[in-house]
């Protein structure tokens, strides 16, 4: 799109394959959410109007992505299609050893049974939750080290992803400390991309106390997109040469490439490291599959190294970032408070500002996703103390998938949350009847206070 000076960024795609969304009544979506104890997890699909669930294999796949499927090597050992997946990533990322993985939970579940266990430690800017939770799982410890700045819904800063660098250098006196990951950009704090600058400081911090740095590269592409877009020092690089310098900075990623992958399903492994590979190489082949394949068919490698290419395209993700930011202005001028600035693939309402009469034990998220849903069939997820007892943020994330839906869907979003706006002082709050011992959120029953 360079040269591309009006001010409106239209999809650079057209539409060739087209899917019905079901439209019910309220009655209908009201029996629908008390049928599944309140929590939006538990729907089926045919009972909502808009997905903004996840923004997680949700995309739509090119008509590219589509004939490269046909062209998968099913191989069990030495597919063609490995090596298609593994020059696209070594070329994206420069690390030497490449692994599939079924999903980004993948990598992070071996990362954690070679590299840690009881006693270690991992700091992040923040962990994802699955992420937190494969830490944890070894008996590790997940430290959460994000900037100030991050907990300030209003603050219009570029990069709220950054990681305290000051707190860091501290927790990294400490030995126990086996890993720093930096996710970009941070899901669980508002969908803000960490800067270049900061990665560089993490970078060397963590050369000079011999500690490896990964990435949780799920949205490389879009943090590559802010870098590229917030910090004038890079405003003229490509794309490619931004995602590069970023991973260049690490020792090793774990990427979901169900996000800027573009693909429905799997992910990535990779490392510097020889010796750390070897470990992974055995960790994988006994949970997930031969390393030529890591729990994914030869089509789905094909898919995703077609989607990594399109996800660096400036075009795309010019018009991806400001769809975003559209969706996030026309819920502002109604009235919801959003998270500042807007991130890449999902809108942050700040529900403990939307509806302040409802306290943090009673899930003010919750509220206001079911409210969105009973309202009008939208489908978001609650980022609170639900998912995270203890939360600093009651956040609702609508998460945008990726080239699904048209500026229209979004307008009727904005209005169906508008209508809430109205509702919000008669809210309920919500109590937990039942609960997993992890990653609660996505099985808990609730009941309405
Ligand atoms: N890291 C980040 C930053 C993520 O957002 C996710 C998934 C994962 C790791 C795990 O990847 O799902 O392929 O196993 N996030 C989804 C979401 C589920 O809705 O944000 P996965």
């Amino acid at each position: 799109m360079e040269g591309w000076d009006y001010t409106t960024i239209i999809e650079p795609f057209r539409i060739k394959a087209v899917e019905p969304i079901p439209i019910l009544s309220a009655r209908e979506r009201h029996r629908a959410l008390a049928s599944v104890a309140w929590n939006v997890f538990g729907l089926r699909a045919d009972q909502v109007t808009i997905d903004l669930l996840t923004d997680s294999g949700t995309g739509a796949m090119s008509a590219a992505q589509w004939a490269a499927l046909m062209d998968g090597d099913e191989s069990y050992a030495g597919s063609r299609s490995f090596r298609r997946f593994e020059a696209v990533v070594q070329r994206i990322t420069g690390l030497p050893h490449v692994f599939p993985v079924h999903q980004g939970r993948a990598a992070e579940r071996i990362v954690a049974a070679t590299e840690l266990g009881p006693g270690r430690k991992v700091i992040s800017n923040t962990h994802f939750d699955t992420t937190r939770a494969n830490v944890e799982a070894s008996g590790a410890t997940a430290v959460d080290l994000p900037c100030e700045r991050a907990s300030a819904p209003d603050d219009p800063a570029a990069f709220k992803g950054d990681i305290d660098l000051g707190a860091l250098e501290e927790a990294l006196a400490d030995p126990a400390v086996a890993l720093v990951v930096m996710t970009l950009t941070n899901n669980a704090l508002g969908g803000h991309p960490v800067s270049m600058g900061n990665l560089e400081a993490v970078s060397e911090l963590c050369r000079d106390r011999g500690v490896p740095l990964f990435l949780d590269a799920a949205r490389f592409a879009e943090n590559a997109w802010f870098i590229h877009s917030r910090d004038p020092s890079y405003a003229a690089w490509p794309l490619h040469a931004i995602a590069r310098r970023m991973f260049d900075l690490a020792d090793g990623c774990m990427l979901s490439a169900k996000k800027d992958g573009i693909a429905n399903i799997g992910g990535v492994l990779a490392t510097r490291d020889p010796d750390q590979a070897s470990r992974f190489r055995t960790e994988l082949i006994i949970g997930e599959g031969f390393p030529t394949y890591g729990g994914l068919a030869g089509r789905d490698l094909e898919a995703i190294a077609v989607g990594l290419e399109e996800a660096l395209d400036p075009a795309y993700l010019r018009y991806r970032t400001r769809s975003v930011a559209y969706f996030a202005e026309a819920l502002a001028s109604v009235g919801v408070p959003v998270v500042q600035p807007p991130g890449g693939h999902a809108v942050y309402i700040d529900a403990g500002a939307l509806v302040p009469q409802i306290p943090s034990h009673a899930f003010p998220g919750v509220a206001v996703v079911n409210g969105l849903y009973l309202e009008g069939g939208v489908r978001g997820v609650e980022v609170g103390s639900l998912m995270f007892p203890g939360a600093a943020l009651e956040l609702v994330r609508l998460a945008v998938p990726r080239r699904v839906y048209t500026q229209s869907h979004v307008d009727y979003v904005v209005e169906v949350a508008a209508r809430l706006v109205r509702r919000c002082p008669e809210l309920p709050g919500y109590r937990v009847v039942q609960e997993p011992p992890a990653l609660r959120h996505f099985t808990a029953e609730l009941a309405p206070l």
